[in-house]
């Protein structure tokens, strides 16, 4: 039995349909309602969670694979999991963000960034030999410029529909992010074989 943690919400929809095209029963899953944990007839066990806690549970060895998006890996210790594959869904780009008036702006000081991301924040200015004061958030980042908590954001964009309606553009792309499957040492000792089918049987990147 392979234990697969899946990150709930957009990720969990996007890869049921690979799984439904790779031929597994998602018949379960999409009928789980509240359950959070759901075994299927194909020896497969999925545990639905928060992708920060992916990594906590591939690292006591309780789940051999994660399905979580990069912009959660760049955050996490890289000695915790190993990257297998790109799932090729969940395709958003980090981007530094703020009002259209950023651009022409001298700072004679540091310039303060909101994100959800500080790690990856943090090596994007360094990569510019540029320090600045982060301010952590959990969410929403984009009101910090707005109500001039920071001068710019550095966050995920997907259709670019929250800047948009929130007066924001795109200052730089950094990087791209999409899904990936991680898993442990000890799955791949224990359960390679299991491991490989599965990944195998994915149709990755099918429309
Ligand atoms: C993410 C991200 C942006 C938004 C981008 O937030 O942090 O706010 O989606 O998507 P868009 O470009 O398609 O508008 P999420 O919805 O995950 O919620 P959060 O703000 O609470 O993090």
């Amino acid at each position: 039995m392979l234990k697969i943690a899946v990150t709930k919400g957009r990720i969990e929809k996007e890869f049921c349909k690979i799984l439904e095209k790779s031929g597994y029963n998602v018949e379960p899953i999409i009928n789980k309602d509240r359950k959070l944990i759901i075994k299927t007839n194909d020896n497969l066990e999925y545990i639905f969670v928060k992708s920060s806690d992916i990594i906590t549970y591939l690292d006591y060895g309780v789940v051999d694979v994660g399905i979580i998006g990069k912009d959660t890996l760049i955050e996490s210790d890289k000695s915790k999991y190993k990257e297998v594959a790109d799932l090729k869904i969940g395709k958003c780009k980090f981007c530094l963000a703020s009002k259209p008036d950023y651009k022409n702006k001298t700072f004679n000081r540091k310039k303060i960034i909101a994100t959800k991301y500080p790690t990856l924040t943090r090596e994007f200015f360094n990569g510019k030999n540029e320090e600045v004061d982060i301010v952590k958030l959990n969410g929403s980042i984009e009101v910090a410029p707005i109500i001039q908590l920071t001068d710019a954001i550095v966050d995920l964009v997907e259709t670019g529909t929250t800047l948009k309606s929130n007066g924001l553009e795109i200052i730089e792309e950094i990087c791209d992010v999409s899904t990936r499957i991680i898993t442990n040492e000890k799955a791949v000792e224990n359960k390679k074989d299991e491991l490989n089918t599965f990944i195998k049987k994915l149709r990755i990147g099918e429309e």
